[in-house]
């Protein structure tokens, strides 16, 4: 099968995006045509399974690269910076230099580390990134946002730093859990939500109606329809990102249902929802506001939480909860301004998204109640 490719448009900071299923068995001819030097730090983490960090040091060996082996623990609480520091002292003591390459292989976790850890590691090495989960394939390894997380808060410490390329092989996601694979849906779900507003060129066609007929199949791990959704949402956040990278306007609408998402992930702790399921409730949240704003009819209401039902993801809340604590948290959203929300809501049809602003906090609430 023909490898799909994926421009991110920055200049002179451009690269490509490469899927294709068993990618990671030539991943070395990839890179190797980055003009880089023949030293690479492989981080990835003792949850990814060893066999896809064998295929890309194997391949890579062939090329006449050196490669180094990074195994860090897996889990969002070592997103950290004494992980980050074991990041760059390895390479301090294997003498790596500002021609040489860190490679990330695993989930948002591991990408989010290593690009941090190449954007300061001599002012910048080069940064590749094969991420082995939906999440890191469709969202994290694109758009060089990367950050550790401190005691006060997530993702606060951070840089922007594009990746010199990116390689997506749709095989390792057989290794992932059920559980780990729908994280990653709900951000494919909300692609089909905004695409049309980020003027891809599947506008003609229909993402969300994609999804809904091949749903089985998706589900099934079936190689034809993985690529496809992987392409589809890997291209929007390309799109947006090469129209907007550092998020001053049009970058926004990625954020759709994650207001309403790091609110209740915050108050949770992380810990009875993952971001995917968090972010599903948040887009039905963000859908059933647009309704009661009059941007939406019932009817597409209905079709998003149906289809985020479908994909076995939920659409509410269960009780109980703290109602009060999850608006305070969604208060401190940055978007926000004078104590009103800023949100980003679905209008017209599936697809169009817009920023609307001046929210008030009694309108909110009620939304959470009455599912
Ligand atoms: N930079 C960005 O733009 C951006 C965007 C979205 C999310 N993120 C970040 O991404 C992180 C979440 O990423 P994630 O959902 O990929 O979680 P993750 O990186 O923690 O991966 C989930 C789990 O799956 C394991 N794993 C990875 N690949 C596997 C495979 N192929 N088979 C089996 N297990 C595998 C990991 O070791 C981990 O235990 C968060 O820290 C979030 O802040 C960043």
């Amino acid at each position: 099968m023909s490898e799909k490719i994926i421009k991110v448009n920055l200049k002179e900071k451009s690269y490509n995006i490469f899927i294709k299923e068993n990618i990671l068995s030539s991943s070395g001819n990839y890179i190797n045509q980055l003009n880089i030097g023949k030293k690479i730090l492989l981080v990835t983490q003792n949850k990814v399974p060893s066999i896809w960090v064998q295929k890309v040091k194997e391949s890579l060996t062939k090329k006449g690269f050196k490669t180094f082996v990074l195994v860090l623990q897996s889990g969002e609480e070592n997103k950290d910076l004494s992980t980050l520091l074991k990041i760059t002292n390895f390479a301090i003591k294997n003498k790596f230099e500002r021609s040489d390459s860190f490679c990330a292989v695993g989930g948002g976790v591991i990408s989010d580390l290593t690009g941090f850890a190449a954007s300061i590691y001599y002012r910048g090495i080069n940064f590749i990134c094969i991420p082995t989960t939906l999440l890191g394939m469709v969202d994290a390894a694109i758009g060089g946002k990367t950050s550790i997380n401190i005691k006060e808060g997530k993702n606060l410490l951070g840089t922007f730093y594009q990746p010199r390329i990116v390689i997506i092989d749709p095989r390792t996601l057989k290794t992932l859990s059920k559980r780990e694979l729908l994280v990653g849906m709900g951000e494919v779900i909300k692609y089909a939500l905004l695409e049309k507003t980020a003027k891809t060129r599947f506008s003609k066609n229909n993402f969300f109606k994609f999804l809904k007929s091949k749903r089985k199949k998706i589900l099934k791990l079936n190689t034809k329809e993985l690529l496809q959704i992987i392409y589809y949402s890997a291209f929007v956040k390309a799109q947006v990102v090469s129209k907007d990278e550092k998020e001053s306007n049009l970058r926004a609408i990625l954020n759709l249902g994650h207001t309403f998402a790091h609110g209740i992930e915050q108050v949770f702790n992380y810990k009875k929802y993952t971001h995917g399921e968090a972010v599903s409730i948040g887009l039905c949240l963000a859908s059933k506001l647009a309704f009661k704003e009059n941007l939406i009819s019932k009817q597409m209401l209905d079709s998003v939480i149906e289809l985020i039902s479908d994909y076995g993801l939920p659409s509410k809340l269960e009780q109980p909860f703290n109602l009060n604590k999850i608006i305070k948290s969604m208060l401190l959203d940055k978007k926000n301004k004078d104590g009103k929300f800023r949100f980003i809501l679905p209008i017209d049809k599936i697809g169009k998204v817009k920023i609307v602003s001046d929210i008030l906090v009694k309108d909110v609430k009620p939304l959470f109640q009455s599912f």
